[in-house]
């Protein structure tokens, strides 16, 4: 028992692949990513930035599943970036901010992003199963193995090396797992993580367990998504889609050689306005003009990213990358042209994709008015119920 649900066909409302399926017949799935951060994934000073309190968390999850949008996916930050913004400074933290929303929401899956080094695998189980209990689930679950060294000290935690960070996961990911299954008590002998006589009641929601998903982009980061996850989130290519559809189709090979089914996920910002020009300019006005530059290089410095260590041209190329949205797939235009490149993505294989806005609030309503009917009639959704 390490993959409980996987082997489901489908006969049973919340079998694994209805789970995978996030509730839609759509073959593009669509959520929005970063909103329990203040400023979201935007490094911006403009005034109407994203506030992430949670009653703007709250409106937008009402209304992101009134549209049909899939899901809600966070992201797990302690401690802001710094800069005039003090960028993603005001986090609401994942579990229980995921657990209230699907307390007020009917279809929307929602994702925890948990630092696995820094939650008790026994007592996140448990958060995970109370969280798909309260959503009949539709909670999600987002490993992250952490990267912000700042963030681990703050904790009292040291930071393992990279490779030993994915080893220690690969416990962890198994030890939660454990403690969804069957087993009525167990044992658990790892290398890192020890428990005895271990008893987990109750277990997730309807006879499965919450879609997994990982985001690693190193060849150690992606190879523990192939092995564990329902989904797994990847840089789309800037410039060709045919790359784009090769990676996709490699990864979903080798799950497939594991025996494992494995969807394939994106991430990107959004900037869509009436016409071509005006997208542009708002793009340019919250992310060239406005951007918090200080906050941009407080990132790059984390990640030794600099004039000195790249050279001047690609370090300012990386400047403008972190600022429209901590990095993803850039979208700017009109509908058609939003609409467009999503159904591009969708040809390419990818099963969905998770995008921010500057202000998600302000922002969805047209998205759901201008770009999901075009979506609809390019063939990547369906009607809206
Ligand atoms: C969609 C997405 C969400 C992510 N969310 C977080 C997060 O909330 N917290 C975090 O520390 N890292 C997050 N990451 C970073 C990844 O989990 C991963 O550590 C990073 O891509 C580097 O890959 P590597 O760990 O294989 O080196 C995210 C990455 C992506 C693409």
């Amino acid at each position: 028992m390490d993959d409980i649900g996987l082997s489901s066909t489908g006969t049973g409302n919340h079998a694994m692949r209805d789970r995978m399926a996030m509730g839609t017949g759509n073959a593009l799935k669509i959520g929005l990513f970063g909103s329990n951060c203040s400023s979201g994934r935007a490094v911006t000073k403009v005034p109407e930035r994203w506030t992430g309190n949670w009653e703007d968390n709250l409106a937008l999850a009402r209304l992101a599943d009134e549209a049909g949008i899939e899901f809600m996916l966070p992201v797990g930050r302690w401690k802001g970036y710094g800069g005039d913004t003090d960028y993603m400074g005001t986090t609401l933290e994942t579990i229980t901010w995921a657990t209230g929303l699907l307390g007020k929401t009917k279809r929307l899956v929602v994702f925890g992003t948990v630092h696995a080094p820094l939650f008790h695998p026994i007592i996140a189980a448990k958060q995970f199963v109370t969280a798909d209990q309260v959503g009949e689930g539709r909670f999600g679950l987002n490993i992250v193995v952490g990267w912000n060294e700042d963030e681990f000290q703050m904790f009292g935690v040291t930071q393992r090396e990279h490779e030993a960070r994915y080893d220690y996961a690969q416990e962890w990911i198994e030890a939660v797992k454990r403690a969804w299954g069957p087993e009525q008590e167990f044992d658990f002998q790892g290398s890192f993580i020890k428990l005895r006589k271990v008893r987990a009641k109750p277990k997730p929601f309807g006879g499965t367990r919450p879609l997994i998903m990982n985001a690693g982009a190193s060849s150690t980061g992606r190879a523990f998504a192939i092995r564990n996850c329902d989904a797994f989130f990847t840089q789309a290519s800037r410039t060709s889609m045919a790359d784009t559809a090769e990676r996709v189709k490699e990864a979903k090979d080798e799950a497939r050689g594991l025996g494992r089914e494995l969807d394939v996920y994106t991430v990107g910002v959004i900037t869509c306005k009436p016409s071509q020009k005006e997208a542009e300019e708002y793009y340019r006005y919250c992310t060239i003009e406005n951007a918090d530059w200080s906050a941009v290089d407080g990132i790059l410095g984390k990640k030794n990213i600099s004039a000195a260590t790249v050279g001047e041209e690609e370090f300012q190329r990386q400047r403008h990358h972190y600022a429209h949205g901590m990095g993803g797939l850039l979208m700017v235009g009109d509908p058609d042209r939003i609409a467009q490149t999503l159904a591009d993505l969708s040809h390419a294989g990818l099963r969905g994709i998770g995008f921010s806005f500057v202000n998600y609030l302000k922002e969805l309503p047209y998205f759901c008015d201008e770009v999901l009917p075009r979506l609809e009639r390019m063939g990547v959704r369906e009607k809206r119920r």
